[in-house]
């Protein structure tokens, strides 16, 4: 994994991010942070098995917060597109990322690539989509990676079933041993990056 020539680059973004991850449930919702640790295990195992290709993937982190895991993603997707509903949350991505930047740029290693595409909205309403096409050019059904950190999983997970292109890839983290089902999903990894967190289903 260290041999990988991103790995100095990602391991940076990771520590940057990791220093201040959220963990909290309440009336506001529910927020937790990805450990972009375990992020760059994932992507790396991903990019290796040939489920992600900088020259075509669209990914879409369908509840994104700050956008980290867009930040992280950029490097190995065409396109790295999230969605976040609470306008609050969605307000630090470009502070952080402007920050990430600039101290990436100081260390020599390489900033993000002009990929990333964040939208205020809800992943569940059409209304959203059609916003993202507008900017990005990207239907839903163009998606090629869906991701989201537990939230709304199974709702997310009915929505690709239905709406999504068939192969259509859906990366959940949050979940270990015990591991959902989606109706019109099948499992293709159970532990994505050996990580014990996040598990991969494709449309069929
Ligand atoms: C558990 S956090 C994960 C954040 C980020 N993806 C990560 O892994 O670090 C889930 C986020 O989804 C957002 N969210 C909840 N419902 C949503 C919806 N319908 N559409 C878009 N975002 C939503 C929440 O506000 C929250 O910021």
């Amino acid at each position: 994994m260290e041999s990988n020539p991103l790995f100095k680059t990602l391991s940076f973004i990771a520590d940057f991010y990791d220093r201040c991850k959220f963990g909290c449930e309440g009336v506001e919702g529910y927020r937790k942070s990805t450990d972009m640790r375990k992020c760059i295990h994932f992507i790396l195992e991903l990019e290796k098995s040939g489920f992600l290709d900088n020259r075509r993937t669209s990914f879409l982190d369908l509840g994104c917060a700050d956008g980290r895991v867009n930040v992280m993603m950029s490097y190995m997707v065409r396109k790295s597109i999230g969605i976040e509903i609470d306008p609050d949350i969605l307000s630090e991505y470009a502070p952080m990322k402007e920050k990430l930047t600039l101290q990436l740029q100081e260390a020599g290693l390489i900033p993000p690539p002009e990929n990333i595409s964040v939208f205020q909205g809800s992943s569940l309403e059409e209304q959203t989509y059609r916003q993202v096409f507008e900017k990005t050019g990207v239907s839903f059904q163009e998606i090629d990676f869906f991701y989201t950190y537990i939230t709304l999983h199974d709702l997310f997970g009915e929505l690709i079933a239905e709406k999504a292109k068939p192969g259509a890839l859906y990366m959940v983290y949050g979940f270990s041993k015990v591991l959902p089902r989606y109706e019109g999903l099948e499992r293709v990894l159970s532990d994505v990056g050996s990580q014990g967190i996040a598990a991969l289903y494709r449309k069929k």
